[in-house]
């Protein structure tokens, strides 16, 4: 569908950069700031790429009030950063360590200082170890009331600085990858102890809801969602129902949960048949339909092509299903020459015939990006925030300058798919690119880049962490000043 002229954005719309703190604050160990499961993790030889760690990262730490006078220079509206549980908290759920409040108390000051608005997420991925090692982590309930009480230490010290905040990152792809891939920490594969933890992060999503809604009036809460759109390969109705079995595996297991309070009959009836479905109370099916997200945080990097599984092929061995996650989180099932996930054997991932794929692999879908807002917001009905989207590249430091063209180009045909997607009807609060600066890639080092701004650093070392804003910086700055009319 084509229109003649495209709405414009709204007045107050959000355009924004995202960050995660374990991918860029280093001070691993400074202040009082505990471990988290990424510091053991990324510690132990084997498990990240050739042994990157975040311990110095891009030390955003030591050089927070640049990082942010460079984001106001730039006129960004929004950023979207994560807390380390155990830099406010060291031991997960015990006494509070004002050393770390105060750093994302400074960082909040900064933002308003700059005119810009904190997007605050809540678990980036990093659990304090002292919860893994002491309940294991997201397998047990006891995190639930340790993440409460994290939740409102927060909501207290922040609820009249911060507006915006998002639960959980990307629930989907750590679940996936920590408990069936066994790339993430706690580095394990079982699925039914993965199903096990998502609900009881399920749990504690609606807890934190619920008590933000109690202490924070003002706010606006909601989790980020890895969303992909999912295409059958043909029009063979057989591949069209592996899409339907597909959507419901990858996206409205967690979705539906967030924002129905429910979990979808389909996926639900198969992990019962096979004995690994989740224990699920009826105090805990209240609880979930209780809580009311609102706003939807909509992470979009691709969606995924899927055919009717024609090879039935055994369950992954645990060496294929790690060569297969470690090039991308975003497709939970492995691909046509690979083996199943038991759970849904019935379809098969395959590339797509029509796009075009980045440097990793991941394939470049701008249409799927329109697809995915319609069909989210079709769906739930709740406003829109767009919380991470961009392109992970090599880029090249040239006489100084870094003139990164393909990731203007991406994002500038991701905008358009957004603005096309505003003048469809979809109500949107703003959008963050990935990332601010460039950061860690958990599983990639520091060659993968999404920032704006340059970091110089490599994965041998921090070199001396120069900051050095981008071409596409400076395009940004531009889409911003004119609130995207040029789009
Ligand atoms: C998302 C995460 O999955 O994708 C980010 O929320 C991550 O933390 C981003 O960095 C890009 O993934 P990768 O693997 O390219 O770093």
């Amino acid at each position: 569908m084509y229109y003649q002229k495209l709405d414009e954005f709204p007045q107050d719309f959000l355009w924004g950069a995202a960050s995660a703190a374990y991918q860029i604050e280093g001070a691993f160990d400074e202040a009082g700031k505990g471990r988290s499961i990424w510091d053991t993790y990324a510690h132990t030889p084997g498990n990240t790429y050739q042994g990157t760690t975040g311990d110095v990262a891009v030390d955003h730490y030591h050089h927070m009030e640049e990082d942010v006078a460079l984001m106001g220079k730039m006129g960004l509206k929004a950023y979207r950063f994560s807390v380390a549980w155990s830099r406010v908290i060291p031991d997960g759920e015990g006494a509070v360590n004002e050393a770390g409040l105060d750093f994302y108390r400074r960082l909040i000051k900064a933002l308003r200082a700059n005119h810009v608005e904190p997007v605050l997420t809540l678990y980036h991925w990093d659990l304090p170890q002292a919860l893994q090692d002491k309940y294991q982590g997201w397998e047990s309930r006891e995190t639930i009331a340790a993440f409460k009480k994290y939740c409102q230490v927060l909501f207290a010290a922040f609820k009249d600085d911060v507006k915006y905040w998002v639960t959980f990152n990307e629930q989907n792809v750590f679940t996936s990858m920590g408990y069936r891939w066994g790339t993430h920490p706690p580095k394990v594969m079982d699925i039914k102890r993965m199903y096990a933890a998502n609900h009881i992060i399920n749990l504690a999503n609606a807890e934190a809801i619920n008590l933000f809604h109690e202490m924070v009036p003002n706010g606006l809460i909601g989790p980020s969602f890895g969303y992909g759109p999912v295409y059958p390969l043909t029009g063979d109705p057989n591949d069209v129902l592996a899409s339907v079995n597909a959507d419901d595996f990858n996206n409205n297991w967690w979705l539906d949960v967030y924002c129905r309070g429910e979990y979808p009959f389909f996926m639900m009836k198969q992990l019962q048949r096979m004995g690994i479905a989740p224990v699920v109370t009826a105090a805990d099916e209240q609880l979930l339909k209780s809580a009311k997200p609102d706003f939807l945080g909509v992470n979009y990097y691709h969606g995924g092509t899927v055919q009717t599984n024609r090879l039935q092929k055994p369950v992954a061995t645990d060496q294929q299903a790690k060569d297969f996650s470690a090039t991308d989180p975003y497709l939970m099932q492995p691909k046509a020459d690979q083996a199943q996930s038991p759970e849904i054997p019935a379809f098969n991932s395959v590339a797509s015939p029509y796009l075009a794929k980045t440097e990793w692999g991941w394939e470049i879908d701008p249409v799927g990006f329109r697809v995915a807002l319609r069909q989210v917001y079709e769906k739930y009905r709740l406003p829109i925030f767009v919380t991470e989207n961009g392109l992970g590249a090599v880029d090249q430091l040239v006489n100084g300058q870094i003139d990164d063209q393909y990731r203007i180009d991406y994002l500038q045909a991701h905008l358009l798919a957004m603005k096309e997607a505003i003048t469809d009807g979809v109500a949107m609060i703003g959008y963050c690119a990935w990332s601010y600066t460039d950061l860690l890639s958990w599983l990639n080092g520091y060659r993968k880049r999404y920032g704006f701004v340059y970091i110089d650093r490599d994965d041998n070392g921090p070199k001396e962490l120069k900051r050095i804003p981008k071409a596409s910086y400076y395009w940004y700055q531009q889409i911003i000043a004119e609130n995207g009319q040029q789009i």
